[in-house]
């Protein structure tokens, strides 16, 4: 094998092969963030969500629970269902109108006399052709799926790292958004997904490419670790920012949060879902891989349940804030604001990076030269994590 990423080949962050394989091991056998509890509200409302080599919806059944199963009709396997829709009152597929029960069984095939001999009349949901079931479950306001309908308890999985978590009552703040229904923030990273979690948590970067961006955070502080494949993160506010973070939040503070436990909870969940919970924001991260050099960012901002004039206010005090001005509000170089260095937001500057790095996994001089034992010690532990689970479950490498 040539280059290494420290404990994985070049190729696992290049390769078609690679990419197909993690689907197959690691993306087919994981929980995976399908979005907010808040998403399916009513009886036949639905979301659709890939979870590697596996389409799958939820839908909330007459009896109000959620149901997951794969979004593939029994007859052709055709799609059933598009990415999100309400009020469903059965599922029907678009094809041939093959029609199934919220809750799964096979209700009714249009059919000619003697066109299918097998599938008797009246006892359609006998026949073995009902959807296939896969798991839905809840962590911390999160909806997750998995495609196997036995998946191991989502408390098992998550359990060990929710202590790890910080104190925000998700369920009392509400979603933040700019532009109508769309996520706060949704953009394609020319990176493979690897190169964003490892970006996510990567302590090392925060004092250097972030220096203008998320200096009110005390990195020297800072406090990760692993709880299973989870890795948990918390850094405390810098002293005299704390001091003044009611003037200096650029949102109101979200109240569950107590004065003494402000600060940053950024962990990552396995494989592929982050969570940034700050002191006025809640957010999640989902990296979603498209391809071996492609990944979709999606970022889902919660807030405090306040009103539209109480945030005018906040944002018009923190911005003439100097605390803020120091700390968050300034790029890594001077320039014009269309430079993802000159921009000031930190995300830019993340995405900056990330690409810079994909380009170069592809020179024959590419070579990893040092680690920071403290401050890298999460990448080389992420990628020992990855290639663990996907051995596990099947994988030669
Ligand atoms: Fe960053």
């Amino acid at each position: 094998m040539g280059n290494k990423m420290h404990v994985l080949p070049v190729e696992a962050y290049t390769s078609k092969q690679w990419f197909d394989l993690e689907m197959r091991t690691l993306f087919s056998t994981t929980w995976q963030f399908a979005g907010l509890v808040e998403d399916i509200q009513e009886p036949g409302d639905y979301i659709s969500v890939q979870a590697g080599l596996n389409n799958i919806f939820i839908v909330k059944g007459r009896d109000y629970r959620l149901r997951a199963f794969h979004n593939m009709c029994r007859h052709r396997g055709t799609q059933l269902l598009r990415a999100v829709g309400k009020g469903q009152k059965a599922i029907t597929c678009p094809y041939h109108d093959w029609t199934y029960s919220l809750e799964g069984e096979l209700l009714s095939v249009p059919k000619k006399e003697r066109e299918f001999p097998d599938l008797c009349e009246g006892k359609l949901k006998d026949c073995g052709l009902n959807l296939h079931e896969a798991s839905v479950d809840i962590f911390k306001g999160m909806l997750f799926v998995h495609p196997d309908k036995d998946a191991p308890n989502i408390m098992d999985f998550f359990g060990e790292v929710a202590p790890c978590l910080g104190p925000h009552k998700v369920e009392e703040l509400v979603e933040y958004r700019e532009k109508g229904p769309e996520p706060f923030y949704t953009k394609e990273i020319k990176a493979n997904w690897k190169i964003v979690v490892e970006n996510y948590i990567d302590h090392y970067h925060l004092a250097h490419l972030h220096a203008g961006t998320l200096n009110m955070y005390d990195h020297e502080k800072a406090e990760f670790g692993w709880k299973g494949p989870h890795y948990w993160f918390y850094e405390p506010l810098i002293p005299d920012y704390l001091a003044d973070v009611d003037n200096a939040a650029q949102f109101p503070l979200i109240e569950s949060v107590p004065r003494e436990r402000i600060g940053a909870y950024v962990p990552w969940l396995f494989p592929n879902i982050g969570i940034t919970e700050g002191e006025a924001q809640w957010n999640t991260f989902h990296a979603i891989p498209l391809a071996a050099d492609r990944t979709l960012v999606v970022i889902r901002t919660k807030v405090a349940n306040k009103s539209e004039w109480e945030f005018t206010k906040q944002y018009a005090k923190s911005s003439a804030n100097k605390l803020w001005q120091r700390y968050g509000g300034q790029g890594k170089y001077e320039g014009d604001s269309n430079d993802p260095m000159a921009s000031g937001d930190f995300m830019a500057e993340d995405v900056f990076a990330c690409e810079q790095q994909q380009k170069s996994l592809y020179s024959p001089r590419f070579s990893v030269g040092a680690r920071a034992v403290r401050g890298e010690y999460a990448i080389v532990r992420f990628q020992e994590e990855v290639k663990k689970w996907m051995v596990a479950h099947g994988a030669e490498i």
